[in-house]
């Protein structure tokens, strides 16, 4: 397999002083019901993940300890207590309840940068029995339309500045009732609209959580798939024992740890292990509400002596660009442990961590669908580079053949799970004939190509069908080639991901355009801007090529297979079925 040797000299680490001190023993002896009982419930049935994150460490000694320590672009900082969260979460339980009626089960969408509030505002909504759905903050309007008219999202959690982003879509989502605005500091809101400031002024502190049972629905995240628009990945309360025993064992986190994830509250990545995980644990975070900067995050890791940070690997990459120099201009001696998910994590990476930092990061493997860690690098364990680990204790994965037989190591097929985990995915929103599509033989099928070696390490090779992955975002190429054709020149798309350095995989868009318009570097510009205003500048192609027709099959299906082999210069395959000049 041509794969890099294990270096040993990556695990100098102190085996007694980690949760998972010892893997084979722990796996050997894991049940998801001995861990399930290390965290609150309310009987034997009932739990709700708001009370395990916030409520229930009011008993111990965490009470006044700090949950969250934010800090602004601008360098504000703001520190709250778990007390004050869980007083702050039952105030906003109330608003959502007595202003804006919600029952268990209503959606409630968060289209809200990275501020306290929007923290506060998903575990009060879970405490009300609401099913959140984050989205974030760079979504266009369709991006926000598609989700939330196929949620049926009753309330919806903004700002002034994003509210007005998408106000041409909101006349077109009729079960939103009310709008709740997040305005820190400026007291006017729209007619109609709940001021988010004045209504937790207002409200009580005292709220009776929402006593949900463990599979009631509580999480949202929609993620791309190869065809049609974005779906809804549903999670159900009881996922938060899948947080809570990854984030003990995969990110090691430890009652004195000052913990940092770099994953915005849209991505799963940023609410399983940017809230739920966390939190359930009792653990400190310190928030940066900033995208990627080099020079800010180093001094946020000093500055907050973080000693543990989660990321990924194209903010990793970016780093590495920047150069050793800059790192040298900070203290790190506070980091103990590094994490990485969302992309393969490129061996250069995985030394670079040893050599600026002391320490590799470990990468980890999971989806949006699995909610948890499924396959992860232990700080106990050997870490080959360019790996995804071994499977998470209670996790079995397998690597199977296109009839969905069981393949043995060093043989490349396609990644699966065996089903029932805590925070397994248990439907896609009202699509419940495409979530039973994705088990087969006993299995669930990720999507993802991989192979195991002797050892049952886990190495990516690539994704099945046609989703890009940009940075680490899942990118469905129909999403975007739907709205490429809207723009007015458009006649036909076609959209690939083109392999690239340090995203992984950029967008590249194949268009041919009407009669009457012809290709220029102006109309280039034009449409990537009219991608970045409908969806997100994540979801914009990078590279547009202009051609006279696009390569379909005898049926009209665009044969992205075709374009992307031609991009990169590989065999074409098989093209019996392409359509006849
Ligand atoms: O293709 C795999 C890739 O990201 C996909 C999941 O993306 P999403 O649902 O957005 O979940 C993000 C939260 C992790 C996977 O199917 N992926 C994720 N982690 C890795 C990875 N590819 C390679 N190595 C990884 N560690």
């Amino acid at each position: 397999m041509g794969h890099p040797t294990i270096n040993k000299n990556l695990t100098k680490q102190d085996t007694a002083k980690h949760n998972l001190n010892n893997y084979e023993e722990i796996r050997g002896d894991f049940s998801w019901d001995k861990i399930s009982r290390k965290i609150d419930w309310f009987d034997n049935e009932h739990i709700n993940i708001a009370h395990v994150a916030i409520d229930s460490h009011l008993k111990t000694e965490r009470k006044n300890k700090k949950a969250m320590i934010w800090e602004s672009k601008k360098g504000a900082v703001e520190e709250y207590t778990f007390a004050d969260m869980a007083r702050l979460t039952n105030k906003f339980a109330n608003v959502l309840v007595n202003e804006a009626g919600i029952v268990k089960g209503d959606r409630v969408f968060f289209f809200l940068e990275r501020v306290p509030e929007i923290y506060i505002s998903i575990l009060g909504t879970l405490k009300a029995g609401g099913v959140i759905g984050p989205l974030f903050s760079a979504f266009g309007p369709e991006a926000v339309k598609d989700r939330m008219f196929d949620s049926r999202a009753k309330v919806l959690v903004t700002s002034p500045s994003l509210k007005k982003k998408i106000a041409e879509i909101l006349p077109e989502l009729p079960c939103l009732e009310k709008i709740i605005i997040v305005n820190r500091g400026n007291d006017s809101v729209d007619a109609g609209d709940i001021s988010y400031e004045k209504a937790i002024e207002d409200a009580s502190e005292q709220f009776d959580i929402v006593k949900t049972h463990k599979e009631d629905y509580a999480i949202m995240h929609y993620t791309s798939g190869t065809t049609g628009k974005p779906k809804g990945a549903v999670h159900v309360h009881q996922a938060v024992i899948g947080h809570y025993a990854t984030a003990k064992y995969v990110l090691d986190l430890q009652e004195n740890d000052m913990y940092w994830c770099t994953a915005d509250p849209g991505w799963v990545t940023g609410t399983s292990y940017g809230i739920f995980g966390p939190w359930s644990n009792g653990i400190t975070q310190a928030i940066y509400e900033g995208g990627f900067s080099t020079k800010k995050w180093y001094s946020f890791i000093e500055r907050n002596k973080v000693t543990v940070w989660y990321t990924a690997p194209t903010a990793v990459r970016m780093l590495m660009k920047s150069g050793e120099e800059v790192p040298k201009e900070y203290c790190f001696d506070s980091l103990r442990y590094m994490c990485s998910v969302g992309e393969p994590l490129n061996p250069e990476a995985v030394f670079w961590g040893e050599k600026v930092f002391g320490m590799p990061f470990h990468d980890n493997w999971w989806q949006t669908e699995t909610g948890a860690i499924m396959i992860a690098n232990y700080p106990v364990q050997d870490v080959k580079p360019g790996s995804m680990g071994r499977p998470f204790p209670g996790i079995y994965p397998g690597i199977l053949d296109d009839q969905f037989n069981e393949l043995p190591a060093g043989v490349e097929g396609n990644l699966a799970v065996k089903p029932g985990w805590p925070s397994m995915f248990r439907t896609y929103w009202e699509k419940e004939e495409l979530y039973q599509s994705c088990f087969k033989n006993g299995w669930y099928i990720t999507g993802d190509k991989a192979q195991k070696d002797e050892d049952g390490y886990f190495w990516f090779v690539g994704r099945a069908d046609d989703v890009i992955n940009t940075a680490g975002h899942l990118v469905g190429p129909f999403e975007v080639e739907s709205v490429l054709i809207e723009h007015p020149a458009v006649a036909e798309a076609g959209v690939i991901g083109k392999p690239d350095p340090i995203v992984m995989e950029v967008i590249k868009a194949f268009v041919s355009l009407k009669v009457g318009h012809e290709p220029s570097e102006e109309l280039m510009h034009d449409i990537k801007k009219f991608v970045t205003k409908r969806l997100s500048s994540v979801a914009s192609p990078r590279e547009i090529e202009f051609i006279p027709s696009l390569p379909k099959t005898r049926s009209g299906k665009i044969m992205r297979r075709l374009l992307k082999a031609k991009e990169l210069g590989l065999p074409l395959g098989d093209t019996s079925t392409l359509e006849d000049d």
